[in-house]
This record gives structure tokens, C-alpha cells and sequence, in this order.
């Protein structure tokens, strides 16, 4: 089999994630390619090397640069903040590299379309990671919306609830600056509600927005108490019109206290609905309207015959967050064997930025915005 070496940029949050999913994926899935986890990088030597040995990374760099010029790496994996993705794809598609990115592809949409064109001039696959598409219970999902099962859609409800802001001690992390992360809760996880309503329902026609910052200052960081400015949202709440006809409701907050990371949505259709709540992402509720003892009811998504579960455990053996993780890189390896762009890729993550800039517009002109 032939073996293909993979860089890492980026070592923490999703740095962790990622590794584990390189880790595993072969070991539960028959793999077109054997993944080598070659190199892993970030700027703190002795915090790289550590994670270098800790998730199990033959080596570690703290020069992307060099890393992404190196001959024997196929793969650039992106696993850091997105005031970074732009150069470090782009440099990684000159080089001819497969990209990995994480989401949101970019800090604004002209960032997006640069990344995209590089991608597209250069011929190189391009894969964008909005990992919920991978979790079995939502491809399930879309298969229930496929086969016609809820009918035609009428309502997409997407809400994405955090509250690790609320308290106004919370330093400013990279997250709370513009610069770095482009926005707030509407880039980090309002994009995830963006995306799934773009792979559950359809594409997004027009939006009216509104953000919301409630604390516009804060501790510099864990160590330096001086204040400094929160530039970006905390809340973002929108209505959108598809251009199917259907409407929806995409909310994104990290100021919602007692939720921590509850990414949820309802769909409702001409014959019945579905809900899906990370909080418990092993089930999918499905409603079929049935005459008078109809109901929700709630399907386990753990059987060998829904997508992904072949490769885990027995039914009712339940799975978690990660895994969506080691899916999301099993379809970059099963497309680049097909020689198939896999999804979402950049043109999703250019679409995606669309739909949150005309929301940024939306929440400034107080009026709807075309995307
Ligand atoms: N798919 C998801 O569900 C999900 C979840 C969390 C974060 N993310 C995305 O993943 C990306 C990273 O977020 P995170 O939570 O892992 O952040 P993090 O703060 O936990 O880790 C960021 C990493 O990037 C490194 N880094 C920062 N600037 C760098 C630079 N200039 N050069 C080299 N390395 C640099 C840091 O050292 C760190 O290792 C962001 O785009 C974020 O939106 C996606």
C-alpha cells in the first residue's frame, strides 16, 4: 500500500483531534493508503516536541515553511488559528501538497476565494473539515432526506449553543480577536450550523442577521490582566431563505449559560421531521407522520448498516466526538483513491464564507442581504 506522509500545523484543540484520527483511522478502516504521521508543527519548541511524542508524530518542526516545502509530505494538514489558513494553504498548494483545512476556511471571503483559486490552479485535492457531516447519526440524516422519508423541506432550525464566555473574567483568547479569527460565534461554530444546513437542506439564498457583542472587554490574557478590546461577536442569531423554497433560523452563541457545546437542529418537512443533538450524537429522532399514534421516535445510530458504524463496534456500542474526526480523513483518503474531490472541500468553505458575510452585512445595514 502506498504510504503517504502527512504534516500537522498546529498541536493543540483540534491538533489533538486530528492525530488521534490519523492514529485510528487505519485500524478501523480499510484504508486505500497507509497515512504516516511524519511531522508535526507549531511555533513552542518544547510544546511541540511534547505533542510530537504524545499523540505520536515521528517528528516535529517549528517552521511551517519548511515544513510545507519538504519533498517527502503529501498531505498539509491545518490544525491552527485562521488568520493562518491563507498562507499556509496557499504556500502548501504551490508545493502541491493535498490540503486538509479546518473550518472556517477563512477570515473573510476574499481570504476564502484566494485559498480556493490557489487550490484550483495548482490541481491539488482540497478538503475542508466540518466534521459534524461526519457523524453518523447526521449522514443517516441526509439519507432520510434523500430517500424522500420527511418530504419536502419546509423548516431548517440550527442552533449551536456554548457559555464559556459568559464570565466577563474569561481573558481575551485568540478567539476574541478579529485579527486572528476573523469573527466570533459566527465563524467558530455558527459556520457549523451554516454547513450542515447547506448539506441537510440546500443552499442559502439570503439572510437578515444579527450579532451581538455583550462584553467588549476583557482580560489581555491568563497572565496580563490589563484590559483589551473584544472586536468580534458573541452571539449571532440570523433568518435565512433557501433557494428551495424552505426557511430556517441559525443561531450561534457562546453565551448561553449551561450549554457547552449544544449543536442542534430540527428539520421539518411535508411528511414528517428529524432532530439531531450533539449532546447525544448517537441518535437521530424521526418523526413520520402516521395518523393519530404517530411520534417521535429515537433511532440508534449504531447499527453496522449506518454509515461509518461497520468499522466500529457492535450495535448499541456507542461511538463519540472524535470519530468524526477519523471519518472526516477516511473520505479525504477514499476520494483521493477515487480521484475525487472530497466533501466539504474549498468550494464549500468559499460558499460557507458567502453566507457569513452577507450575516456580517445583514447585522450593519439592518436589512436582508443577498448571499
Ligand atoms: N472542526 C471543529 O469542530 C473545530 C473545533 C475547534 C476549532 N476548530 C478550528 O481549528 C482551528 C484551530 O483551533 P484550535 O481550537 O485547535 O485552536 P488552539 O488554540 O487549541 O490551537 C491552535 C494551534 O495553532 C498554533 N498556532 C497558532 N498560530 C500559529 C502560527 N502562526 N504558526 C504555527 N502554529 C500556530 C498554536 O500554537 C496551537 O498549537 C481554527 O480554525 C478553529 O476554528 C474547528
Amino acid at each position: 500500500m502506498k504510504k503517504l506522509n502527512i504534516a500537522m500545523i498546529g498541536y493543540k484543540f483540534m491538533g489533538k483531534a486530528h492525530s488521534n484520527a490519523w492514529r485510528q483511522v487505519g485500524r478501523f478502516f480499510n484504508l486505500p493508503y497507509e497515512p504516516v504521521m511524519k511531522v508535526i508543527c507549531g511555533r513552542d519548541e518544547a510544546a511541540v516536541k511534547e505533542a510530537s511524542r504524545r499523540f505520536g508524530w515521528e517528528q516535529y518542526s517549528t517552521d511551517w515553511q519548511e515544513v510545507v516545502a519538504r519533498k517527502d509530505i503529501d498531505v498539509i494538514d491545518i490544525c491552527t488559528p485562521g488568520d493562518t489558513h491563507l498562507p499556509i494553504a496557499v504556500a502548501a498548494a504551490s508545493e502541491k501538497k493535498v490540503v486538509l483545512c479546518e473550518k472556517p476556511l477563512a477570515n473573510s471571503l476574499a481570504e476564502a476565494e484566494t485559498m480556493l483559486r490557489a487550490v484550483q490552479k495548482n490541481g491539488v485535492t482540497h478538503m475542508l473539515c466540518h466534521n459534524y457531516r461526519r457523524v453518523p447519526a447526521i449522514a443517516l440524516a441526509r439519507q432520510v432526506i434523500d430517500d424522500g422519508t420527511i418530504g419536502q423541506i419546509h423548516h431548517y432550525r440550527g442552533t449551536y449553543l456554548q457559555d464559556w464566555l459568559v464570565d466577563p473574567e474569561f481573558p481575551r483568547v485568540w478567539r476574541l480577536e478579529k485579527a486572528k479569527a476573523g469573527s466570533g460565534a459566527l465563524g467558530d461554530i455558527a459556520s457549523h450550523s451554516v454547513d450542515l444546513a447547506r448539506y441537510l437542506v440546500g443552499e442559502i439564498a439570503e439572510v437578515t442577521a444579527l450579532l451581538k457583542t455583550f462584553i467588549t472587554e476583557r482580560p489581555k490574557s491568563f497572565e496580563d490582566h490589563d484590559p483589551a478590546a473584544v472586536d468580534v461577536d458573541d452571539a449571532a442569531l440570523s433568518l435565512v431563505r433557501f433557494t428551495n423554497g424552505a426557511i430556517g433560523s441559525i443561531e450561534g452563541s457562546r453565551f448561553a449559560t449551561g450549554r457547552k457545546n449544544y449543536n442542534r437542529f430540527e428539520i421539518n418537512g411535508s411528511r414528517g421531521s428529524i432532530v439531531f443533538n450533539l449532546e447525544r450524537l448517537n441518535e437521530l429522532e424521526l418523526y413520520v407522520e402516521q395518523g393519530p399514534n404517530s411520534g417521535f421516535r429515537t433511532i440508534m445510530a449504531t447499527d453496522s448498516k449506518h454509515p461509518y458504524m461497520s468499522g466500529w463496534w457492535p450495535p448499541g456500542h456507542i461511538i463519540g466526538y472524535e470519530h468524526t474526526f477519523t471519518h472526516t480523513v477516511l473520505e479525504l483518503l477514499r476520494a483521493m483513491a477515487a480521484l475525487e474531490l472530497p466533501e466539504p472541500n474549498f468550494f464549500d468553505g468559499v460558499q460557507n464564507q458567502r453566507v457569513l458575510d452577507a450575516m456580517e452585512k445583514s447585522s450593519s445595514s439592518q436589512s436582508w442581504e443577498r448571499v
